[in-house]
């Protein structure tokens, strides 16, 4: 295909005759002829091949997550968009998005697929003992535990390193600014894990805790940086808003109402939501009208109606009160639950009591996550996505789904004091929800660090 450049407009001209003109194809010499044919051939057989690629990746992407294809730039429409995927970007998203998405996308994989290894020289990346914060529930160590190996081990995600947690660097990073996680208890595991990574750099007289309402609030006072929790345990307003006596018979939660407490988040510029094990309900009894007025009307609707109206009213929040170019948002998605032990095959008791063995099957997953609550979240996300509002959803699921071993069991505050009989049979009131500190959290809070700092 070696022709003269000058020969290139000449001879398109003479293709368009073709189509006008058959006479005038006639006139041209033969092999300019043949020339003409076999390029629009070759151009043909390009764009056949190009468009049959295009679907293939597509239809990859959109498909569940295929054996090997793991490290899939789409696997998270939170994930920054491939080099192919910049090519559908407008242009006014192009000139503003790039730089930074450049910058995620060299700094950033999928951290969300790979294994667990064991690493005593590294982990934990603190002392279990020497948290100050640990000391009411999750320091597992303090409540007994012999067994440590839970704390020992690394998430090593298969096509890149996780960066190192840098405590003091996190501070900086935050110097002024909130970071704030909002939702049930997992996310208060995730907080108070997080504080644990950075109580250790900052002396005793330059940190405080307080607590008001449903919001606590760690400040670190050199830095003026704070890491709060906010507990809202289904986001939307609910009859479990109180963060400390919240143990019901029968939820209610008010699925169009948020204001309440999403008032406390606008400021913050890092939210990091999580809302799932409380959905987890056969149905749930909704409200509409307030708690405290006698019109209201009760409705009870099915678990995934109730969890859709719910992020709808969250998703609506965030679009109208979050200053985009301020806020960064993150949505942990579910933490899985280990409460039955026919499920991988377990001996030593009838749920996560007793084990001390991460699960070594690829890809094992459990009942206790729920896939269409997730494919739920990632509609809503998308959605935001589509108006502008980025939410990178932290797919933590799956990393998590292979710790069995991690979980609090039986070594925690107990709040009731235990009869004989429950004591002869611990398993009973294992806690297989929660996570032991330090411990799989920990993780999370890594990837979350990696995603703060390749956003600019
Ligand atoms: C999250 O991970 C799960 C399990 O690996 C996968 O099925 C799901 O598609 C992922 N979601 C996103 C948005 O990447
Ligand atoms: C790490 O684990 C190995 C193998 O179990 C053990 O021999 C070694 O003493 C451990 N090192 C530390 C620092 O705990
Ligand atoms: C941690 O970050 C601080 C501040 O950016 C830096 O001075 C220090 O060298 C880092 N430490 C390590 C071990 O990388
Ligand atoms: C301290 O941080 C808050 C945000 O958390 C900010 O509004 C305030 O201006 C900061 N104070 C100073 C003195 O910079
Ligand atoms: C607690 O929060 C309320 C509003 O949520 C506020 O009015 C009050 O001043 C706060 N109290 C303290 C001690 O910060
Ligand atoms: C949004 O945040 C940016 C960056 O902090 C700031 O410059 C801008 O004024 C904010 N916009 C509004 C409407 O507050
Ligand atoms: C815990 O499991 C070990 C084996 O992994 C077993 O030897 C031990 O008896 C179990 N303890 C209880 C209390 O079930």
């Amino acid at each position: 295909m070696a022709k003269p450049k000058g020969e290139l407009p000449k001879i398109n001209h003479n293709y368009t005759n073709i189509n006008n003109n058959n006479n005038n194809t006639m006139l041209l010499s033969s092999s300019s002829t043949r020339g003409i044919r076999s390029s629009f051939q070759l151009l043909t057989i390009i764009l056949i091949v190009l468009v049959i690629s295009v679907f293939y990746f597509t239809s990859q992407d959109d498909g569940s997550i295929s054996s090997s294809s793991s490290l899939s730039p789409l696997s998270s429409p939170s994930l920054p968009p491939s080099e192919n995927n910049e090519a559908v970007v407008t242009k006014e998203d192009k000139i503003e998005m790039m730089p930074r998405e450049r910058e995620r996308e060299r700094e950033r994989c999928d951290y969300f697929s790979g294994e667990w290894v064991f690493d005593n020289q590294s982990y934990p990346l603190y002392n279990g003992r020497g948290c100050s914060f640990l000391s009411d529930l999750l320091g597992c160590e303090i409540f007994g535990r012999q067994d440590l190996s839970y704390q020992y081990w690394r998430w090593q995600p298969r096509h890149c390193d996780l960066p190192r947690f840098n405590a003091t660097a996190l501070l900086e990073k935050l110097r002024n600014k909130r970071l704030m996680y909002v939702g049930d208890s997992l996310n208060r595991n995730q907080w108070i894990s997080m504080t644990c990574l950075v109580d250790s750099t900052i002396p005793p007289s330059l940190k405080s805790m307080e607590n008001n309402g449903s919001l606590f609030t760690f400040k670190a006072i050199e830095y003026n940086a704070t890491i709060e929790f906010y507990w809202a345990p289904l986001l939307v307003e609910s009859n479990a808003d109180d963060p400390f006596k919240h143990r019901l018979t029968e939820r209610i939660a008010r699925t169009q109402a948020i204001e309440k407490h999403a008032r406390h988040w606008t400021n913050a510029d890092f939210l990091v939501f999580d809302s799932y094990l409380w959905w987890r309900v056969p149905t749930m009894k909704v409200l509409w009208g307030s708690f405290e007025s006698p019109e209201g009307i009760y409705k009870d609707v099915e678990k995934l109606k109730g969890y859709e109206m719910a992020l709808r009213t969250w998703s609506d929040w965030l679009e109208i009160h979050v200053n985009h170019s301020k806020t960064q948002i993150f949505w942990m998605s579910m933490s899985p639950t280990h409460e039955r032990s026919d499920e991988w095959g377990g001996v030593s008791g009838p749920n996560c009591y007793n084990e001390t063995q991460p699960i070594k099957k690829q890809e094992y997953w459990g009942s206790g996550s729920d896939p269409s609550m997730m494919r739920l979240v990632e509609a809503t996300i998308e959605k935001l996505s589509k108006k502008g509002l980025n939410i990178n959803l932290l797919n933590i699921t799956q990393l998590s789904e292979y710790r069995k071993d991690g979980h609090l069991s039986i070594h925690r505050k107990q709040y009731d004091t235990l009869t004989k009989e429950q004591l002869s049979n611990p398993s009973g009131y294992a806690d297989c929800f929660h996570w032991c500190l330090p411990g799989v959290p920990d993780t999370w809070n890594e990837i979350l660090y990696s995603y703060i700092f390749s956003s600019l």
